[in-house]
């Protein structure tokens, strides 16, 4: 279960976050894993709570570039240095407001890998595409333009999130049943790439409007290993329940 924070919470709100969900999940081992995203300067507030609890922390996105001259860009050793264990790429906002391509979400996920990270490659279409029946030609375009050429070893440490375009942010969620037939669909596509077990292992989230009230019905559906979560997870309360939720399914 990953909290993707997007721009909020400055470094001060991000500790008070990260304190009430470590608070909240202490004493729950053997829960799902859990960690939360939160904007780079946030990431060393965070890292101060979180260091010693079962709750991890990434970042939201990085540059494909180890080092050099690129203003404004965060590199992954950076992010190592800062203890980060996951980093989400691809996200759609970054993919239609930043101009993201398929393209490089796979040359970030080849920096993000070779660093020994743990990427989030997120995935999903536009309800055009989706009013139009491209559903699944865009996801598989996706996913074949992140892992084509990366080894199977190393595809089967990824996580991959569906994120409907049109889901997030917007109250509207995939049913239970929309969100597993394209779960379905990334296994089998991630399957045809790299054989069965590296689909098996690869896990697969969904996010867009996941909350307390629907995560129970999302996460139990058989290709659907966890959640992505955006708003709710800006609210400790919100965020603890659906990871309740997640626990009740496993
Ligand atoms: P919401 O949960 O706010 O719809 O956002 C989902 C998301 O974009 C997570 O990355």
């Amino acid at each position: 279960m990953c909290g993707n924070w997007k721009m909020y919470k400055t470094p001060g709100e991000a500790r008070a976050l990260a304190r009430e969900v470590a608070n909240g999940l202490r004493g729950a081992d053997d829960g799902p894993e859990v960690a939360v995203c939160p904007p780079f300067p946030s990431i060393p507030a965070v890292r101060e709570i979180l260091e010693g609890t079962s709750v991890a922390w990434g970042a939201q996105n990085c540059s494909p570039h180890l080092e050099g001259a690129y203003t404004g860009e965060v590199a992954v050793p950076m992010l190592v240095d800062l203890g980060c264990r996951f980093v989400i790429l691809g996200h759609s906002e970054r993919r239609q407001i930043f101009g993201e391509t398929d393209s490089s979400v796979h040359e970030k996920l080849q920096t993000v890998l070779g660093a020994g990270l743990t990427p989030i490659v997120c995935v999903g279409e536009t309800l055009d595409e989706r009013e139009a029946g491209r559903t699944e030609e865009v996801v598989d375009r996706q996913i074949r333009g992140a892992f084509e050429g990366i080894p199977g070893a190393e595809v089967g440490r990824t996580v991959v999130a569906y994120e409907p375009v049109w889901a997030i942010g917007t109250g509207r969620t995939a049913t239970p049943e929309q969100a597993e037939a394209v779960h379905r669909r990334i296994r089998a596509t991630l399957s045809g790439l790299h054989g069965e077990d590296v689909a098996t292992a690869t896990r697969i989230l969904y996010g867009g409007s996941v909350k307390p009230g629907n995560a129970g019905e999302l996460f139990s559906q058989p290709n659907i290993d966890g959640g992505l979560i955006g708003g709710a997870s800006l609210s400790a309360r919100d965020f603890l329940a659906i990871v309740g939720a997640e626990c009740s399914t496993e």
